[in-house]
């Protein structure tokens, strides 16, 4: 590897506070985010309800499904080979996945070409705050061993890992993506402010929440939330907030400087 892939870039505005108060952002903002993955039917499912639904309806978003396939040449339409390594497993080819991303470039400039892998820099809220601001991306789902590495190392110019395990494609790691950058955009959802409140959007564990009824078999909502009183309530949810992150994630206000 001869370059950082890391998504970290781009400082100037990247909380959602900021880009929110940008008000250039915030009018007619609209993304589109172009999926490369062999299985496209997997995806749709997922980007035909809720949130993700909405945002595409409210014409916030476009989310478009490639299949790699079409891509490929010969009879079998073959997408993967051996690895010249002689290892097991297959290695995504590189060919049809670079015809599939020039076909893309043609039509507009890319922001960024995503590749979802395990052996990358962890994905965070601040990763999904940057990528939120961005008008067209790519994602590339990788299978099977991976894709060729010099797909990563020239096609591909930002790489996230969604954890310390390995799932069996891009595609689950994808649709995390989206949803966490879409549900970002303004206009996704419908109280803005909500996505402002998220866990990890000051470095902190979101606070405990309650609905009614006030009181279920004995057990009782914090009587503080009853109150009305809005600055003591303030206070109290910051408190939870701080409490919830020393004892659950006590490493995370480090992570803010490493992204
Ligand atoms: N593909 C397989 N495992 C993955 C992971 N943990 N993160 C991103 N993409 C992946």
């Amino acid at each position: 590897m001869n370059k950082d892939p890391g998504c970290e870039k781009q400082e100037e505005s990247d909380t959602l506070q900021g880009r929110i108060e940008n008000r250039t952002f915030a009018k007619n903002f609209f993304m589109r985010i172009d999926i490369l993955t062999i299985l496209p039917e997997l995806m749709e499912s997922f980007f035909s309800h809720s949130i993700i639904r909405r945002a595409i309806e409210n014409k916030v978003a476009e989310i478009h499904l490639h299949n790699i396939r079409d891509h490929a040449t010969g009879k079998h339409r073959q997408v993967d080979d051996y690895a010249f390594s002689g290892d097991a497993g297959m290695v995504m080819m590189i060919e049809p996945v670079d015809r599939a991303i020039q076909a893309l470039k043609k039509e507009r400039d890319y922001d960024e070409v995503i590749y979802p892998t395990p052996d990358a820099k962890p994905y965070t809220q601040k990763i999904a705050n940057r990528l939120s601001t961005l008008r067209n991306i790519i994602i590339l789902c990788g299978h099977y061993k991976g894709v060729d590495q010099r797909v990563r190392d020239h096609l591909v110019t930002c790489e996230i890992s969604i954890g310390d395990y390995v799932i069996t494609g891009g595609e689950l790691a994808a649709a995390v993506i989206t949803d966490s950058v879409i549900r970002l955009l303004p206009g996704a959802i419908s109280d803005e402010t909500s996505a402002l409140t998220d866990s990890f959007q000051d470095n902190l564990l979101s606070p405990p929440v309650y609905t009614r009824p006030a009181e279920y078999k004995g057990w009782k909502v914090p009587e503080i939330l009853l109150s009305g009183n809005r600055k003591e309530i303030f206070k109290w949810k910051h408190e939870q907030a701080v409490r919830r992150t020393r004892l659950l994630r006590p490493g995370l206000p480090d992570r803010e400087e490493t992204g």
